[in-house]
């Protein structure tokens, strides 16, 4: 299997993540590509028409995309149901999280666009505080949540966001007020798979 990738990218994390998790890191090949929304990646493009990251080329010449379905597709590969419950509520909160976590980091792209793509003059202010208040709003319901004791595509998602936050927006202090969410991110970190697909934040 080949996968587009750029190591920034949270979704792109969530997949490795995922693969590390299910033993298959070994057979899938990572592609690195460069891309934003102003300047798209046509070999990319022509394999997923949104050409968004991450795709997946699978062995039998499909290509799946994005995070949920790639991540799901693994989980069939590796016997089903490992990192996605099989039905009922567990399966439901874990979604629903994923889903919540997609958000924080779709969010937090579009914010991260805004600030390192879009040219100075054309730059929102009121839009960006917009896509933050979505990002805040979410990780105070995270914790009010109790994540511990649960490792599913929800907790995955969840800690693929927070440490995107770490990477692009370490001036946001998101643990300042969510101590229980800050303990919970301190400990997941220390498992093998998000250790071994840390990006380093910059030096500031
Ligand atoms: C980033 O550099 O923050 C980034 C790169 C690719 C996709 C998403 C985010």
């Amino acid at each position: 299997m080949k996968l587009y990738f750029s190591p920034a990218s949270p979704f792109v994390r969530k997949v490795r993540v995922t693969a590390h998790e299910l033993g298959l890191s070994e057979r899938i090949e990572l592609i690195s590509i460069t891309l934003t929304p102003v300047s798209p990646h046509e070999q990319l493009r022509s394999s997923n028409p949104l050409g968004k990251i991450p795709a997946l080329l699978t062995d039998e010449g499909t290509t799946l995309y994005d995070s949920p379905v790639i991540c799901e597709y693994l989980d069939s590969l590796a016997g089903g149901n490992l990192i996605f419950p099989a039905a009922g509520a567990a399966r439901w909160t874990a979604l629903r999280r994923q889903a919540l976590a997609d958000g924080i980091m779709d969010a937090a792209v579009l914010t991260r666009y805004e600030e390192a793509v879009r040219p100075r003059e054309l730059r929102w202010q009121r839009w960006v505080d917009s896509q933050f208040l979505k990002v805040r709003t979410a990780l105070d319901v995270l914790e009010r949540e109790s994540l511990q004791d649960t490792f599913d595509i929800g907790t995955i998602s969840i800690a693929c966001a927070l440490s995107y936050l770490d990477l692009r927006f370490a001036g946001e202090e998101w643990r300042m007020s969510r101590p229980k969410l800050s303990d919970w991110a301190a400990a997941i970190a220390t498992r093998p798979s998000l250790a071994a697909t840390l990006l380093a934040a910059p030096a500031s």
